[in-house]
């Protein structure tokens, strides 16, 4: 199995400690100028920022599947990012790779991914992408995009890739396009939630928000806007999460638990309110920076989803190697029946015991932090 990934950049909520400035700093503030002019040109050929593009993934802690009926959820944003770039140019109508209603659009996915993800994703990723080129009324007749997809975030069912993809998108329709320069970050929101329903369907919100905001968010969808606000946390909480290898269908997962629920309600009830009940607790021991009573209510969590049947077989393998390889508490992450499983690891010593563990039974294993 392939080593584990060590996140090294810090999630984008996280407050970086000044620097005071020193005469090394001023020196190079001064050299930094003097560079200006001809960064500016080389900038102008090399095409936008791509570091104003960055939308990130994001593991749920506590929510998914519930969050969708209107209760409040835990995510954090990992620090892996997708990007995006735009080129537009004058095309020939008669293109015969005009296959988007928005005009000619040309899709270059750079992004790493676990094996199967792009061709199973394929096609809701192409629905996803022309969503939030309707969104914003652009690429009419006559011009012709290239939008190449690139970034640190392996794309893997969990991680909230199809977010960070159209979250990516929207920066890069900001960055690119002057009538769009003055995009605010909720509107970029709002064209990345446009996105997320080619992938979704009936998506709550969650993962192009933590995609867009980044950091630990509380967050919950409404009838109307979401409601979401930054968690504060004492110190860095270290995870570890490892994929299935297997790439499932969030609409199908979504739409198979609204069934369930249709078909027996007070089941469902049952379980929502189990579940709100471990939200208000985990949230608690978050702010109190209590790892110990986090890691126990992130186990209960993983059970609650396995009674609402989104845990699969090999979720379940992996939540039990990481658990006896000293995480403090594991759970499936996202939409389930494959994908993602994250652990709570208390210190570096046990997220590297936990990731070796979980490298000899995962294809794919990562360490990150929310900080
Ligand atoms: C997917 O990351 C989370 C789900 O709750 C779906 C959603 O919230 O849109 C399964």
């Amino acid at each position: 199995m392939p080593p584990s990934t060590e996140e090294t950049a810090s999630a984008p909520a996280v407050e970086e400690t000044t620097k005071r400035p020193s005469e090394e700093d001023a020196v190079a503030e001064i050299a930094k100028k003097a560079k200006v002019d001809a960064d500016a040109d080389a900038d102008a050929k090399a095409g936008p920022d791509l570091t104003k593009t960055h939308a990130y993934g994001k593991l749920i802690l506590f929510g998914e599947h519930f969050v969708v009926y209107k209760v409040p959820a835990l995510v954090g944003a990992v620090a892996a990012y997708t990007d995006c770039s735009i080129k537009v140019e004058d095309t020939d109508e008669k293109d015969s790779s005009n296959d988007s209603e928005t005009g000619v659009v040309k899709i270059v996915d750079n992004r790493p991914a676990v094996p199967n993800y792009k061709t199973k994703k394929a096609e809701e990723g192409k629905k996803a992408i022309d969503l939030v080129l309707n969104h914003f009324k652009i690429f009419g007749k006559g011009k012709k995009a290239t939008l190449t997809f690139g970034g640190n975030l392996c794309c893997a069912s969990g991680i909230g890739a199809s977010a960070a993809q159209v979250v990516s998108l929207a920066r890069a329709v900001k960055e690119t396009l002057p009538q769009y320069a003055k995009l605010t970050e909720d509107e970029i929101n709002a064209a990345g939630y446009e996105g997320e329903k080619g992938y979704h369907g009936t998506p709550s919100g969650i993962d192009n928000t933590a995609a867009t905001f980044g950091g630990l968010l509380k967050f919950q969808r409404t009838d109307g806007e979401p409601i979401f606000e930054k968690k504060a946390i004492k110190e860095p909480i270290r995870i570890v999460y490892a994929s299935t290898g297997i790439t499932s269908c969030t609409t199908e997962v979504v739409g198979d638990v609204r069934s369930k629920k249709e078909a027996d309600p007070a089941w469902f009830d049952d379980l929502l309110k189990k579940y709100c009940d471990l939200a208000t607790k985990g949230e608690k021991a978050l702010e109190a920076g209590d790892m110990a009573e986090l890691g126990k209510l992130l186990d209960e969590n993983h059970k609650l989803l396995q009674d609402l049947t989104v845990s699969s077989k090999e979720l379940d393998d992996l939540v039990d190697a990481a658990r006896k390889a000293g995480a403090i508490g594991a759970k499936m992450s996202g939409t389930g029946r494959g994908g993602l499983m994250l652990a709570l690891t208390p210190d570096e010593a046990t997220q590297n015991a936990v990731a070796e563990a979980l490298e000899k039974v995962a294809p794919q294993v990562w360490k990150t932090s929310f900080q």
